[in-house]
């Protein structure tokens, strides 16, 4: 028989999907890789699958059932459109191609406008999860045709997590919507990440505890409402030692975090769409940070509290740390689901943001219980203007924010860096704020260009004749 799906790049995420998939019930797996090798050597390992293996693109596309199904498991960029190309070249009208790499969203967007034109559906999805999660089931987050959903959707909800028993894959939206969301994902997953690093730092700063001591720590607030799969594995990290040394393997990881791109994507996206993702942002520019070793060693000796303090309650101050992540993470993703409204409205996208918290509960590498409240939150109001704002997280907030503050004035009075736990309180303030100064920012903006303003108490637009006699006269409204 022929195959129903087909898997083009059979490095680890590539191997592992396609296994995944030749476990499933009902489907048959075609394999194609740049070098025949990594072909052979999966075969030979995993007789099991039944995999069809295919020595080019002309094979491929013969041992593929109509409508051909593909999924291109690329590093993304360049390479990506050299499948692309090839699979257009053998493929008919109606088949179907998948770019399941990190790829740039607008590069989606370009790419399925291309390949449509040629009467093939091209579907940009997310995978999340993982070498792990590509075994045994990741999130997905597929965006394109409706049409090609039909034949896509079946075989994506047969690999992916499960969740509560559904499982972890929607049709996203059109075109780039699939790209965009796990862009999106990806952010959050920066900021939380660095937000339980800086929860980490000042516990260890603040307590002295050992790392294997606060992974004990992690390891029970896995067990309350910051219950996620982050949490679980930074317990692990924390208590593994290093066999070299014997010493907590966190000490001797160098402190420079890479970053291959799609943190840096999601903050210059929401930079063009005007959403402050400030905590995005802020972990973003941590990574960058920590990777300036030559300014780091020039600003060594720069003065400052050396970032030990003295806790009296160690108790205490660990469960205030605990609650200012938890706020601070609520800002995290209402900040992110904030850019993924914003982006459906730029991008003309029916995106369901329920559906997007569900779909990331199980499989992906941010899943956790706590988006079930982001769920129920879009459920009783499909309009909210700030997820921050529902009653759930405003109660949450609510609960949190002393000791939020007393965490942010502990790190900055002993000059411990908190930049996405400070920067997500101070995005919470001016949310809340009555005034802002940004009152003051239009004054100076219409002094210095006539830009002009509005006024709290008249319709119309304004402008100070600054350098005249300074009174104020109705102007057209240039911004
Ligand atoms: C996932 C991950 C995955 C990968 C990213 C982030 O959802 O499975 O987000 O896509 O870990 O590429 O990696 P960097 O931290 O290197 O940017």
């Amino acid at each position: 028989g022929k195959a129903n799906i087909g898997v083009v790049g059979l490095a680890v995420m590539g191997s592992n999907l396609a296994r995944n998939l030749a476990s499933r019930e009902g489907n048959t797996v075609a394999i194609l890789n740049r070098s025949y090798e990594k072909t052979q050597k999966l075969l030979d390992e995993h007789p099991e699958a039944g995999f069809l293996p295919a020595r080019d693109y002309e094979e491929f596309a013969a041992t593929l059932a109509k409508p051909r199904t593909a999924i291109i498991m690329v590093k993304a960029g360049r390479g990506t459109d050299a499948v692309i190309d090839e699979l257009v070249r053998v493929f008919e009208p109606g088949d179907i191609i998948v770019d399941g790499g990190n790829a740039l969203f607008t590069d989606t967007i370009r790419r399925e406008k291309a390949v449509r034109e040629t009467g093939i559906n091209f579907v940009g999805a997310g995978i999340s999860g993982g070498e792990e999660g590509a075994l045994n089931g990741p999130s997905i987050m597929p965006g394109g045709s409706a049409e090609a959903w039909q034949t896509l959707g079946p075989i994506l909800r047969s690999i992916a997590a499960v969740a509560e028993g559904e499982p972890c894959v929607t049709h996203v939206g059109t075109d780039g919507a699939g790209h965009f969301v796990k862009m999106i994902h990806n952010g959050i997953e920066y900021a939380d990440m660095q937000l339980i690093a800086e929860a980490y730092d000042l516990i260890r700063r603040g307590t002295g505890k050992s790392p294997a001591e606060i992974a004990d720590i992690f390891a029970e607030w896995n067990r309350g409402e910051l219950e996620s799969y982050l949490i679980e594995i930074t317990a692990e990290v924390l208590r593994q030692t290093d066999p070299a040394t014997g010493e907590p393997l966190v000490d001797v990881i160098l402190d420079q975090a890479g970053a291959k791109g799609t943190g840096a994507w999601t903050v210059q996206t929401a930079l063009d769409l005007g959403v402050p993702v400030s905590g995005i942002a802020e972990a973003v520019f941590a990574r960058s940070l920590s990777s300036k070793p030559a300014q780091r060693a020039a600003a060594a000796e720069l003065p400052g509290p050396d970032g030990t303090f003295d806790i009296h309650d160690a108790d205490a101050f660990v469960e205030d740390v605990r609650q200012a992540l938890y706020a601070s993470k609520i800002i995290a993703y209402s900040q992110g689901f904030d850019a993924i409204v914003a982006g459906a409205e730029q991008y003309g996208w029916d995106i369901k943001k329920g559906d997007i918290a569900a779909i990331w509960r199980g499989g992906c590498i941010i899943r956790a219980q706590f988006l079930n409240r982001i769920t129920e939150a879009y459920a009783a109001d499909p309009g909210l203007v700030a997820l921050v704002t529902a009653p759930y997280f405003a109660d949450a907030v609510t609960r949190t924010q002393q000791a939020w503050r007393r965490v942010v004035v502990a790190a900055a009075e002993a000059g411990i860096p908190s930049p996405a736990f400070s920067s997500s309180l101070a995005y919470y303030d001016g949310l809340r704020a009555d005034r802002l100064p940004a009152a003051l920012v239009q004054g100076q903006r219409d002094f210095f260009g006539a830009h002009t303003y509005k006024r709290i108490d008249r319709e119309g637009t304004f402008h100070t004749l600054w350098s005249g006699d300074r009174s104020e006269v109705s102007a057209v409204d240039t911004h």
